[in-house]
């Protein structure tokens, strides 16, 4: 399926040179972990999102009133109840200040959903879960295989300065194609939205899936967490804001005896010529095609064990992907094939999961 053959469902079209793009992708991974840290003499962490604001256990709870035709993969029993872990983390390729230069950065919510039945894409470490990972935009800002490897090539020669990926729309640069252009425009607008994206407290505002994926053989799904109360607004930011203050203020809001609640809801649509499957700054218009709630999260509180040395020690163990995933969930789209094999060459090469012990959340 990875392979650039024939995909195994209605939506994705896979470009015949994809595979050695991707296995590129795979070796670019590990090479600029190497000149993050290994050069460095740094523990190696992960190739995206090293920046943790802190992980919290949660539970996933299917809704009692889940409609009919949304009863597909994990949300196909009404009122069921697993147990979960979720990482707050910064998208930033290294760590760094949390305003960096006084700019936001793209914000991640990774949830982890334990112990799932049914067949399953990838184990983790023996066990099965479902992984929803989300960024805090609606579009991811690389449409395809080609504009990410385009992107890490740039890192690579550029000690992670991006800028040269947006030169194309100021001059004339040879080998890029109109087609190209307009989607390094649309890049340029998503990156754009993030930096005008302020996030006072990670457990306040809303995620999003970006990337598309199955939701059973023949709909697909994009998905999201959505605070209860919907996201507050204005995010005021502190004024001097610290260096950590989005892992401040997580702590601070895990010390007030108030769960935290949020609705976790898809937009679900059946194959058609405007899905914009094979790129991922593509968004499905609200308006059009509304998110329905299907489950929802829970993040019990207080939780003052979020900043232990052995919470944190966990939290960098956890390796998320969204190739952790129920079969009628698969990830779709060129962005997602990508990520099956990035993912699992920066986990490999920080070592990610080593000494994860089979227990439940505490
Ligand atoms: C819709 C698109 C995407 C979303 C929403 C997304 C979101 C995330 C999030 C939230 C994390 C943090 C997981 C954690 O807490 O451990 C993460 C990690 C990561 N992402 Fe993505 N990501 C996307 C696309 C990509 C792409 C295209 C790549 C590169 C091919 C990529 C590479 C990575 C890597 C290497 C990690 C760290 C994995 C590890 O070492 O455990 N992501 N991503």
């Amino acid at each position: 399926m990875t392979n650039g053959e024939t995909p195994n469902n209605p939506f994705e079209t896979i470009a015949a040179n994809e595979a050695e793009q991707i296995a590129a992708l795979g070796e670019l991974t590990v090479k600029l972990q190497d000149m993050r840290y290994t050069a460095k003499g740094t523990d190696v962490l992960r190739g995206v999102h090293p920046k943790s604001h802190g992980c919290v256990r949660a539970f996933f709870d299917i809704r009692h009133d889940i409609a009919e035709d949304l009863r597909v993969g994990l949300f196909a029993q009404p009122g069921r109840h697993y147990e979960a872990w979720i990482r707050f983390s910064n998208a930033a390729v290294r760590v760094g200040p949390d305003l960096k230069d006084g700019e936001n950065d793209s914000r991640g919510m990774a949830i982890k959903v334990l112990d799932v039945e049914g067949e399953v894409l990838l184990e983790d470490h023996g066990r099965q879960s479902q992984d929803f990972l989300m960024i805090n935009t609606p579009a991811f800002a690389f449409a395809n295989v080609e504009d990410y490897l385009r992107l890490n090539r740039i890192l690579l020669e550029n000690d992670d300065q991006a800028t040269m990926f947006f030169a194309p729309l100021q001059a004339n640069v040879p080998g890029i194609t109109p087609e190209q252009k307009a989607r390094i425009f649309n890049s340029f607008k998503v990156v754009q939205e993030i930096k005008a994206k302020p996030v006072a407290n990670p457990m306040e505002v809303r995620y999003f899936s970006g990337a598309p994926f199955l939701f059973g053989p023949e709909r697909a799904m994009k998905f999201a967490a959505i605070p209860w109360g919907g996201e507050k607004a204005p995010q005021t930011l502190p004024d001097p804001a610290s260096d950590d203050y989005l892992r401040e203020a997580l702590l601070a809001r895990m010390r007030r005896k108030e769960d935290v609640c949020f609705d976790f809801a898809v937009q679900v649509r059946g194959p058609g010529p405007d899905l914009g499957i094979e790129d991922a700054t593509s968004v499905w218009d609200e308006a059009a095609v509304p998110f329905r709630n299907v489950a929802t999260v829970t993040i019990p509180a207080p939780q003052n064990a979020v900043d232990a040395p052995r919470r944190r020690a966990i939290c960098e163990r956890l390796v998320f992907t969204p190739w952790h995933s129920l079969a009628a969930h698969q990830p779709l789209g060129s962005i997602n094939r990508l990520r099956k094999a990035v993912y699992l060459a920066s986990k490999k090469h920080r070592g990610g999961g080593k000494g994860r012990r089979k227990k439940r959340p505490r």
